[in-house]
């Protein structure tokens, strides 16, 4: 149990006592640490559901309060509840943490699972910001539940079978160069795709051509089947590298293209069943008048009123559409995976997209706990979109590739005394770390401004600060002429530093269930710069290698318990630590 949950367990039997009934109780850490550990609002709900005095209330819940060993309380404003947790609970509890390989993290998974649909990107088309987004924040997330206990299935729904090929195939057959392709292939395939997006702009007959390539695929034509199996043969191969740098793992691969067998029924099921009817020769999905037209997906507004908003599902011509192998998609994950909640983490702009796709998947009898997990824009300098020095959308690549040269300069310059070997690992782990943690710092629904400094400054909000405070810490144990047992000691709590620092450790496990309430992974980024500044803060005030016994040995605990928590906080995520810095 955490403490939060000790005391809301104490708190409910308060309230039981005081009531006669049996009663829950919420605790919340406390805004301001002036006020307390914790505090709780329950007198002044209580009060104010029986009309009596909150303050008074209050007080009678304090006296029926067993907070022995744990903490003490008095009563602020209005009537909250604050609680003080004794320096001496604080020991007693990392006392146990330090024996707890979960660092005090419940599980909380209940055997549910979860299927985090992230990164996605589109077959021979570069891989945008958007995309680095999804790909930090879904595998963050993925840690997170799965550490928190879920079974959590990662699932790649890459983009292979988009009106893209017609393109690409076309660009295959007049302009591939095969040694580049198979050199590098993500590069060769955008090259081939954007130059032909160049040329039909000027040539329309051109455009025709890529079309009946396209019809020729999706009609089975062998030649041109080959061809597409290639190019998602390569493109996996360029994209798995891209992942191994990033070390983020998906359980499948299943895109677009894996479904395509399924769309022809699910229409007509949708047409038979009512869910879709026929419009102008498509088949589309209309509101079932059961909303409010506000929240009705179906329903836009414009200037002469409500208007409908349907979803295709199959064009006139007949070909599918993004919403139908969604809709498939989603049965899939329901029937062979028997998914409990399914996390899209893709950016805002498809907001609509999600609504329309969770409503006709709810209304085709499709049951679950589906979340669209949006987020903004990355912005440059300037607070445009981000683009590189060629005016292009900036690619994942270059922005890793760029991260890693910059840190590599830091690096340089802090420890010239690094072969280079160890060096350049050690710029890959700060330059990635940095961009990753640049990332979910944020709040991921705000924009943010991309800042190559900021990000890779060793004094500030930044992964590679984290990183360097981590190796500090176990810099602190390589000095000892023997290993140190951490479980072997009492924890001894007397100065605010220590106490501050204990504190923030026994969070540990409060914050990270959080996290899934609102998918905001920049509430562990925040969790992990306070553990590491509370650390810095604790290290300057508390000698502790030169401390005397039992002190020394208890600080050392407190040092090494740190470290595993910094470390497991940073892997939940995305961001490992190197040995040395
Ligand atoms: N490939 C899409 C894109 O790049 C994202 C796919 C997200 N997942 C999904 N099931 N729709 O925009």
């Amino acid at each position: 149990m955490t403490l939060l949950q000790e005391l809301e367990s104490r708190l409910a039997a308060a309230l039981t006592a005081t009531f006669g009934e049996p009663m829950k109780a919420e605790v919340t850490p406390a805004a301001d640490l002036r006020f307390g550990d914790y505090q709780a609002n329950a007198a002044m709900v209580l009060a104010k559901q029986r009309k009596t005095n909150p303050r008074a209330l209050a007080q009678e819940i304090i006296d029926k309060l067993d907070l022995t060993d744990l903490a003490t309380a008095d009563i602020a404003g209005p009537g909250f509840i604050n609680f003080h947790i004794l320096p001496a609970a604080y020991a007693a509890y990392v006392q146990t943490l330090i024996r707890d390989e979960r660092l005090g993290v419940p599980e909380t998974g209940e055997g549910k699972t979860i299927v985090v649909d992230f990164s996605a990107p589109n077959v021979a088309k570069p891989m945008h910001v958007g995309h680095i987004r999804s790909t930090i924040i879904g595998d963050s997330l993925a840690r997170i539940a799965r550490f928190l206990g879920f079974h959590v299935i990662a699932d790649n729904h890459i983009g292979d079978w988009g009106t893209q090929f017609g393109m690409i195939l076309y660009g295959w057959k007049t302009k591939l160069n095969r040694e580049a392709l198979e050199a590098d292939p993500i590069p060769e395939l955008v090259r081939i795709y954007r130059e032909v997006n160049a040329e039909i702009k000027t040539d329309d007959t051109l455009l025709e051509v890529c079309k009946a390539e396209l019809v020729k695929l999706q009609a089975g034509d062998a030649e041109n089947l080959t061809i597409w199996q290639q190019c998602i043969d390569f493109s996996k191969l360029g994209l798995q590298k891209i992942y191994d740098r990033l070390d983020v793992k998906f359980d499948y691969w299943l895109g677009e293209s894996y479904y395509n067998d399924r769309l022809p029924g699910l229409v007509e099921e949708f047409l038979e069943k009512g869910i879709a009817r026929e419009s102008n020769g498509a088949a589309c999905v209309f509101s079932d008048g059961t909303k409010k037209l506000e929240e009705d997906p179906f329903k836009v507004h414009r200037e002469d009123g409500w208007n409908d908003n349907p979803a295709l599902i199959r064009k006139a011509d007949g070909g599918f559409l993004y919403a139908t192998t969604d809709l498939a998609t989603i049965q899939f994950r329901i029937d062979e995976w028997k998914a409990d909640h399914i996390w899209y983490v893709v950016g805002v702009p498809q907001q609509l997209h999600f609504r329309q796709l969770f409503d006709a998947a709810a209304r085709w009898g499709k049951t679950g706990d589906f979340k669209h997990i949006g987020f903004g824009s990355i912005l440059g300098d300037d607070r445009k979109l981000m683009k590189t020095r060629s005016g292009d959308n900036v690619g994942l690549i270059e922005v890793l590739e760029e991260a890693v040269e910059r840190a590599a300069a830091v690096i340089a310059e802090k420890s010239p005394d690094l072969t280079s070997e160890e060096a350049a690992q050690i710029a890959e782990t700060v330059g990635i770390g940095a961009v990753k943690f640049a990332e979910l710092s944020q709040n991921r629904l705000t924009d943010y401004v991309f800042s190559w400094d900021r990000m890779l400054a060793l004094q500030g909000d930044t992964a590679p600060y984290l990183q360097y405070s981590h190796v500090r810490i176990r810099s602190i144990f390589r000095k000892l002429d023997a290993p140190f047992d951490p479980t072997a000691h009492k924890i001894h709590l007397n100065e605010d530093a220590e106490i501050h620092l204990a504190r923030l450790l026994a969070r540990f496990g409060e914050v990270l269930p959080t996290i899934l309430e609102d998918f905001r992974p920049n509430l562990l980024a925040n969790y992990v710069l306070e553990l590491a500044r509370a650390f810095h803060s604790y290290f300057e005030a508390c000698p502790v290698l030169k401390a005397d016994e039992p002190v020394r040995s208890s600080r050392l605990a407190l040092c090494d318990l740190t470290s595993r928590t910094l470390k497991q906080g940073l892997y939940l995520l995305g961001i490992n630590v190197p040995d040395r810095m």
